[in-house]
């Protein structure tokens, strides 16, 4: 089948209409078989639990087209317990690990011709998504469920691709509480994150660096994507946090520079440290791994860059983690699944 006919290098990270997603309705204690539908909206209930409580969680992860001409996903499993997680965490009925890796696969292989040509800096973003979608007056759980996968051929998150990034501490707002629900991808983490990353942008940053919200004296996360920093006796640092969301890319990323003669360590990280790294980055599914250029914190700014030009080690990760991802580089882990045309 041939490609569809878009311009893949200049893809922005957005929604590009494809040929069809799937739904699944969870009622009365069973999920419907999938459906693959063409229609972009979905009709519901003006009392649905996702739309007054909050009821909603998603997930986000890649398809690439190998240099091989393969299509694969990277760590599957690992979104599937996530999504199960996050659905248990607000009392969601969760699809099965299964249901879940199987529904991707058809939603994919539905829409192989979006799927981005291998060399052009884009892939497959696979958003699935589970919402209460049963009525509700009370705050209660719903008792029907809709899961849902689109897909859609995307670029770089960040406009500038592999380019560094100007992220600013916050110290006003905060994105998740303790206890609370960053832990997982539920709707409402980003909408509290918005204040945040728009007064950053306004003020002509990428991105924020939020802090833990019970001191503000450790760093959390970036608001789409975990953060990482490179100390000066060679460790990769990244926080342990009970509200950022567990990163896939992060979890990789900490064997891999273990491979790279790095030593890896998840810690509570002081922000005054931002002044010692020699190198740092964002990373997740959408970010990749995206070089930081500088932080700023409170009157002072710390850069990790010259130019234009990102890190040694954002570029030695990225190049291995890309590597793996398209195939260039041995997949020792099983990282990679191939996804099986029906
Ligand atoms: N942190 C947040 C808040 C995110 O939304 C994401 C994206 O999924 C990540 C981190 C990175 O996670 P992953 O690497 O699993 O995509
Ligand atoms: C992802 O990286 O898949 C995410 O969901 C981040 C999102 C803010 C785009």
């Amino acid at each position: 089948m041939s490609k569809a006919d878009l311009d893949w290098k200049s893809l922005p990270f957005g929604y590009v209409k494809t040929d069809c997603n799937i739904r699944f309705t969870w009622r009365d204690g069973s999920w419907s078989e999938g459906v693959l539908s063409a229609d972009e909206t979905i009709s519901i209930h003006i009392a649905a639990t996702c739309l007054h409580y909050g009821q909603e969680c998603f997930e986000g992860l890649k398809a690439y087209e190998q240099k091989n001409g393969e299509v694969v996903v990277f760590r599957i499993e690992e979104n599937a317990r996530r999504i199960v997680r996050s659905c248990e965490k607000i009392f969601m009925e969760p699809p099965s690990e299964e249901m879940f890796i199987d529904a991707v696969f058809r939603v994919i292989n539905a829409n192989r011709r979006f799927v981005p040509p291998y060399g052009q800096g884009a892939s497959l973003y696979i958003r699935p998504l589970v919402i209460g979608s049963g009525p509700q007056v009370g705050v209660k759980p719903a008792e029907e469920y809709t899961f849902l996968i689109f897909v859609s051929p995307v670029g770089p998150y960040f406009k500038s691709g592999f380019k560094p990034v100007n992220l600013v501490v916050e110290e006003e707002y905060d994105r998740a509480a303790p206890n609370g629900v960053g832990d997982v991808k539920v709707g409402g983490n980003y909408a509290a994150g918005l204040r945040a990353s728009l007064r950053a942008k306004e003020a002509g940053f990428t991105e924020v660096l939020y802090l833990d919200a019970r001191e503000k004296m450790y760093l959390d996360e970036s608001g789409p994507a975990n953060f990482f920093g490179i100390t000066r006796n060679g460790q990769y640092v990244t926080p342990a946090s009970e509200s950022i969301l567990p990163s896939i890319t992060n979890d990789s990323l900490i064997k891999l520079a273990g491979e790279m003669g790095l030593e890896p360590v998840r810690r509570p990280i002081p922000v005054e440290e931002i002044f010692d790294f020699v190198d740092a980055g964002c990373c997740g599914t959408a970010a990749v791994i995206t070089p930081v250029g500088s932080i700023t914190y409170r009157d002072r700014k710390v850069s990790y860059v010259t130019g234009d030009v990102p890190g040694e080690y954002c570029t030695r990760l990225y190049e291995k983690l890309t590597g793996i991802q398209l195939g260039l580089e041995k997949d020792t882990r099983g990282w990679i699944r191939k996804v099986p045309t029906e």
